[in-house]
């Protein structure tokens, strides 16, 4: 049976929606936020992975996240751009105004449906949210075809109540129904006969989407995705990497690795390009900081790492003993050496091209060509995640009020360490010394300063961007001012240089922070 769907035409019955909510889902949860830039070259890579739906935020948030919204409507073609809000008019219009340049566009609204919800949370009488329901939906679709209906903490509804909302839903016009998992609760069989029982009872089922949104706290985000797919669910909601709020959601990657290597026992489609699944996956991880577990399905550096000596051998006779998907299958390459000190500004900029950058600006270019140089000469081998390393640091760094300059750095087991900083802070490069315990401490003294600030420093990790001793250092520097928390990133072959970068990416972040208002609590 066919669906007559407003952005997708007619949905074969076997055809799944991937809907992404890292910009919104994902980038809610702490340590996760991202700058303007950060967003829409994210989803730029979500719309090459072959993403349907990208929900990009959550607009009434805060005016930095409508104005991201709106730049990712504006700028990201293919995949449908969606906004989410709750059931109030004053989301649902902040929304329809943030997505408007989008070709293909959808407001995703929602009330909480369980009990709990509605007593501690909303305070609302059953009868007021169904009456919220139709409010909302009603008033979304003045504004877009496309909307999507969630029932937040669905899974914890009492039944004969969520068929009401859901029905109440369709009637107004909902074209997608999603009945989220929100605090990860569920178990796969649970989840699976709610859809079914919807599908089965609510009238006007047969004519939407019904879609699976899944949380992780117990582990059990993709299982219940898959479980939902297997009740009729045609739309999963995920993140890259699986980040999201607490636990996560469920991850993009795993969900479809699933389907296309268990096509036998599920046997549906979708438009990912799992070819393109590492490259977006690390590109996450270059702009958040935060690097995958080793351990990652799919996505972790030993996914596809064979250690003990059986496995080996038996990998060398043939790679299907131990491998139920290749690697290649979903982007890992066995080498990405591709560039030394002697390549050119022409092959460099192809290569920014093959790894996603797309156009560069002449001066980001020549900033970017120099980094490059400058480490090509320092190390034997540049490999792809280099270049990535540098090229975030450099290219994504253009608008920065404060640009690291130069670092000279005395340390050793004799006497504090010193630190001869330059930093150009908007425009003027400026100078100065400072003591510290170690030379990291000297460091950021140095940075202190130079452009003094009262944010504390919460979090410092530093980790390698390829392997051996002449590796790029990727560092995290996390500050936290007024209850604000942001994530700095820097790489050098130096690590102190790295440190350095991070702490002023930091700083930088929080200059935007600071111009932004509160985000607005996540309720509805
Ligand atoms: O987890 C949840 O319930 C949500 C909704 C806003 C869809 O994220
Ligand atoms: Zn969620």
């Amino acid at each position: 049976m066919t669906i007559d769907h407003p952005s997708f035409g007619k949905l074969d019955a076997d055809r799944i929606i991937v809907f992404d909510t890292t910009l919104r889902d994902g980038e809610q949860s702490p340590g996760f936020s991202m700058n303007l830039d950060e967003k829409i070259r994210l989803a730029e890579a979500l719309a090459e992975l072959g993403v349907d739906v990208i929900e990009a935020g959550f607009p009434i948030a805060s005016p930095g996240d409508f104005e991201s919204v709106q730049a990712i409507a504006d700028a990201v073609r293919g995949p449908v751009i969606c906004g989410l809000a709750r059931s109030a008019p004053g989301d649902i219009i902040r929304a329809a105004e943030a997505i408007r340049p989008a070709e293909r566009s959808r407001i995703h609204t929602f009330i909480s449906t369980s009990k709990l919800h509605m007593k501690h949370k909303l305070r609302m009488e059953p009868e007021q949210v169904l009456q919220a329901v139709t409010a909302s939906v009603t008033l979304a679709r003045n504004f877009t075809a496309d909307v999507e209906w969630s029932a937040e903490d669905g899974s914890r509804t009492e039944h004969d109540f969520l068929c009401r909302c859901v029905e109440a839903a369709i009637a107004a016009g909902a074209t997608t129904i999603n009945i989220p998992d929100t605090v990860g609760y569920a178990v796969p069989e649970e989840l699976g006969a709610i859809l079914a029982r919807l599908r089965e009872r609510v009238p006007g089922a047969d004519g939407v989407v019904f879609s699976a949104h899944n949380h992780n706290d117990l582990g059990l985000a993709v299982a219940n995705t898959i479980a939902a797919i297997r009740a009729g669910a045609r739309q999963v909601e995920c993140t890259i990497n699986g980040i999201g709020e607490r636990a996560g959601n469920a991850a993009l990657e795993e969900i479809v690795m699933a389907l296309r290597t268990r096509h036998d026992a599920l046997p549906v489609q979708n438009g990912i390009v799992t070819e393109s699944i590492l490259r977006t996956s690390k590109l996450l991880a270059t702009i958040t900081g935060f690097d995958v577990q080793p351990n990652k399905a799919i996505v972790g550096r030993n996914a596809f790492a064979h250690e003990s000596g059986i496995h080996q051998d038996g990998m060398l006779k043939n790679a299907r003993t131990y491998e139920i998907m290749t690697p290649e299958s979903v982007g890992w390459t066995h080498t990405s050496l591709v560039m030394g000190k002697h390549s050119g500004r022409a092959a460099f900029r192809d290569k920014l091209r093959a790894l996603g950058y797309g156009e560069i600006g002449d001066n980001a270019l020549n900033d970017a060509f120099r980094r490059f140089k400058e480490v090509a000469d320092r190390k034997k081998i540049v490999y792809d995640e280099d270049l990535v390393a540098l090229v975030d640091d450099e290219v994504m760094r253009d608008h920065d009020h404060i640009k690291f300059v130069a670092l000279d750095v005395h340390a050793g087991s004799r006497g504090p360490a010193r630190a001869e900083l330059s930093l150009d802070i908007d425009g003027v490069t400026q100078s100065s010394t400072a003591e510290g315990d170690g030379p990291i401490d000297a460091t950021f003294n140095a940075i202190r300063a130079l452009f003094a600030h009262d944010a504390k420093l919460v979090l410092f990790s530093v980790g390698a961007v390829t392997e051996g001793t002449d590796a790029q250092a990727r560092t995290t520097v996390r500050l936290e001012e007024g209850g604000k928390m942001v994530d700095g990133q820097g790489a050098d072959t130096d690590t102190i240089v790295a440190s350095a970068r991070a702490y002023v990416h930091a700083l930088n972040k929080l200059l935007v922070k600071r111009r932004r208002t509160e985000p607005v609590a996540m309720s509805a």
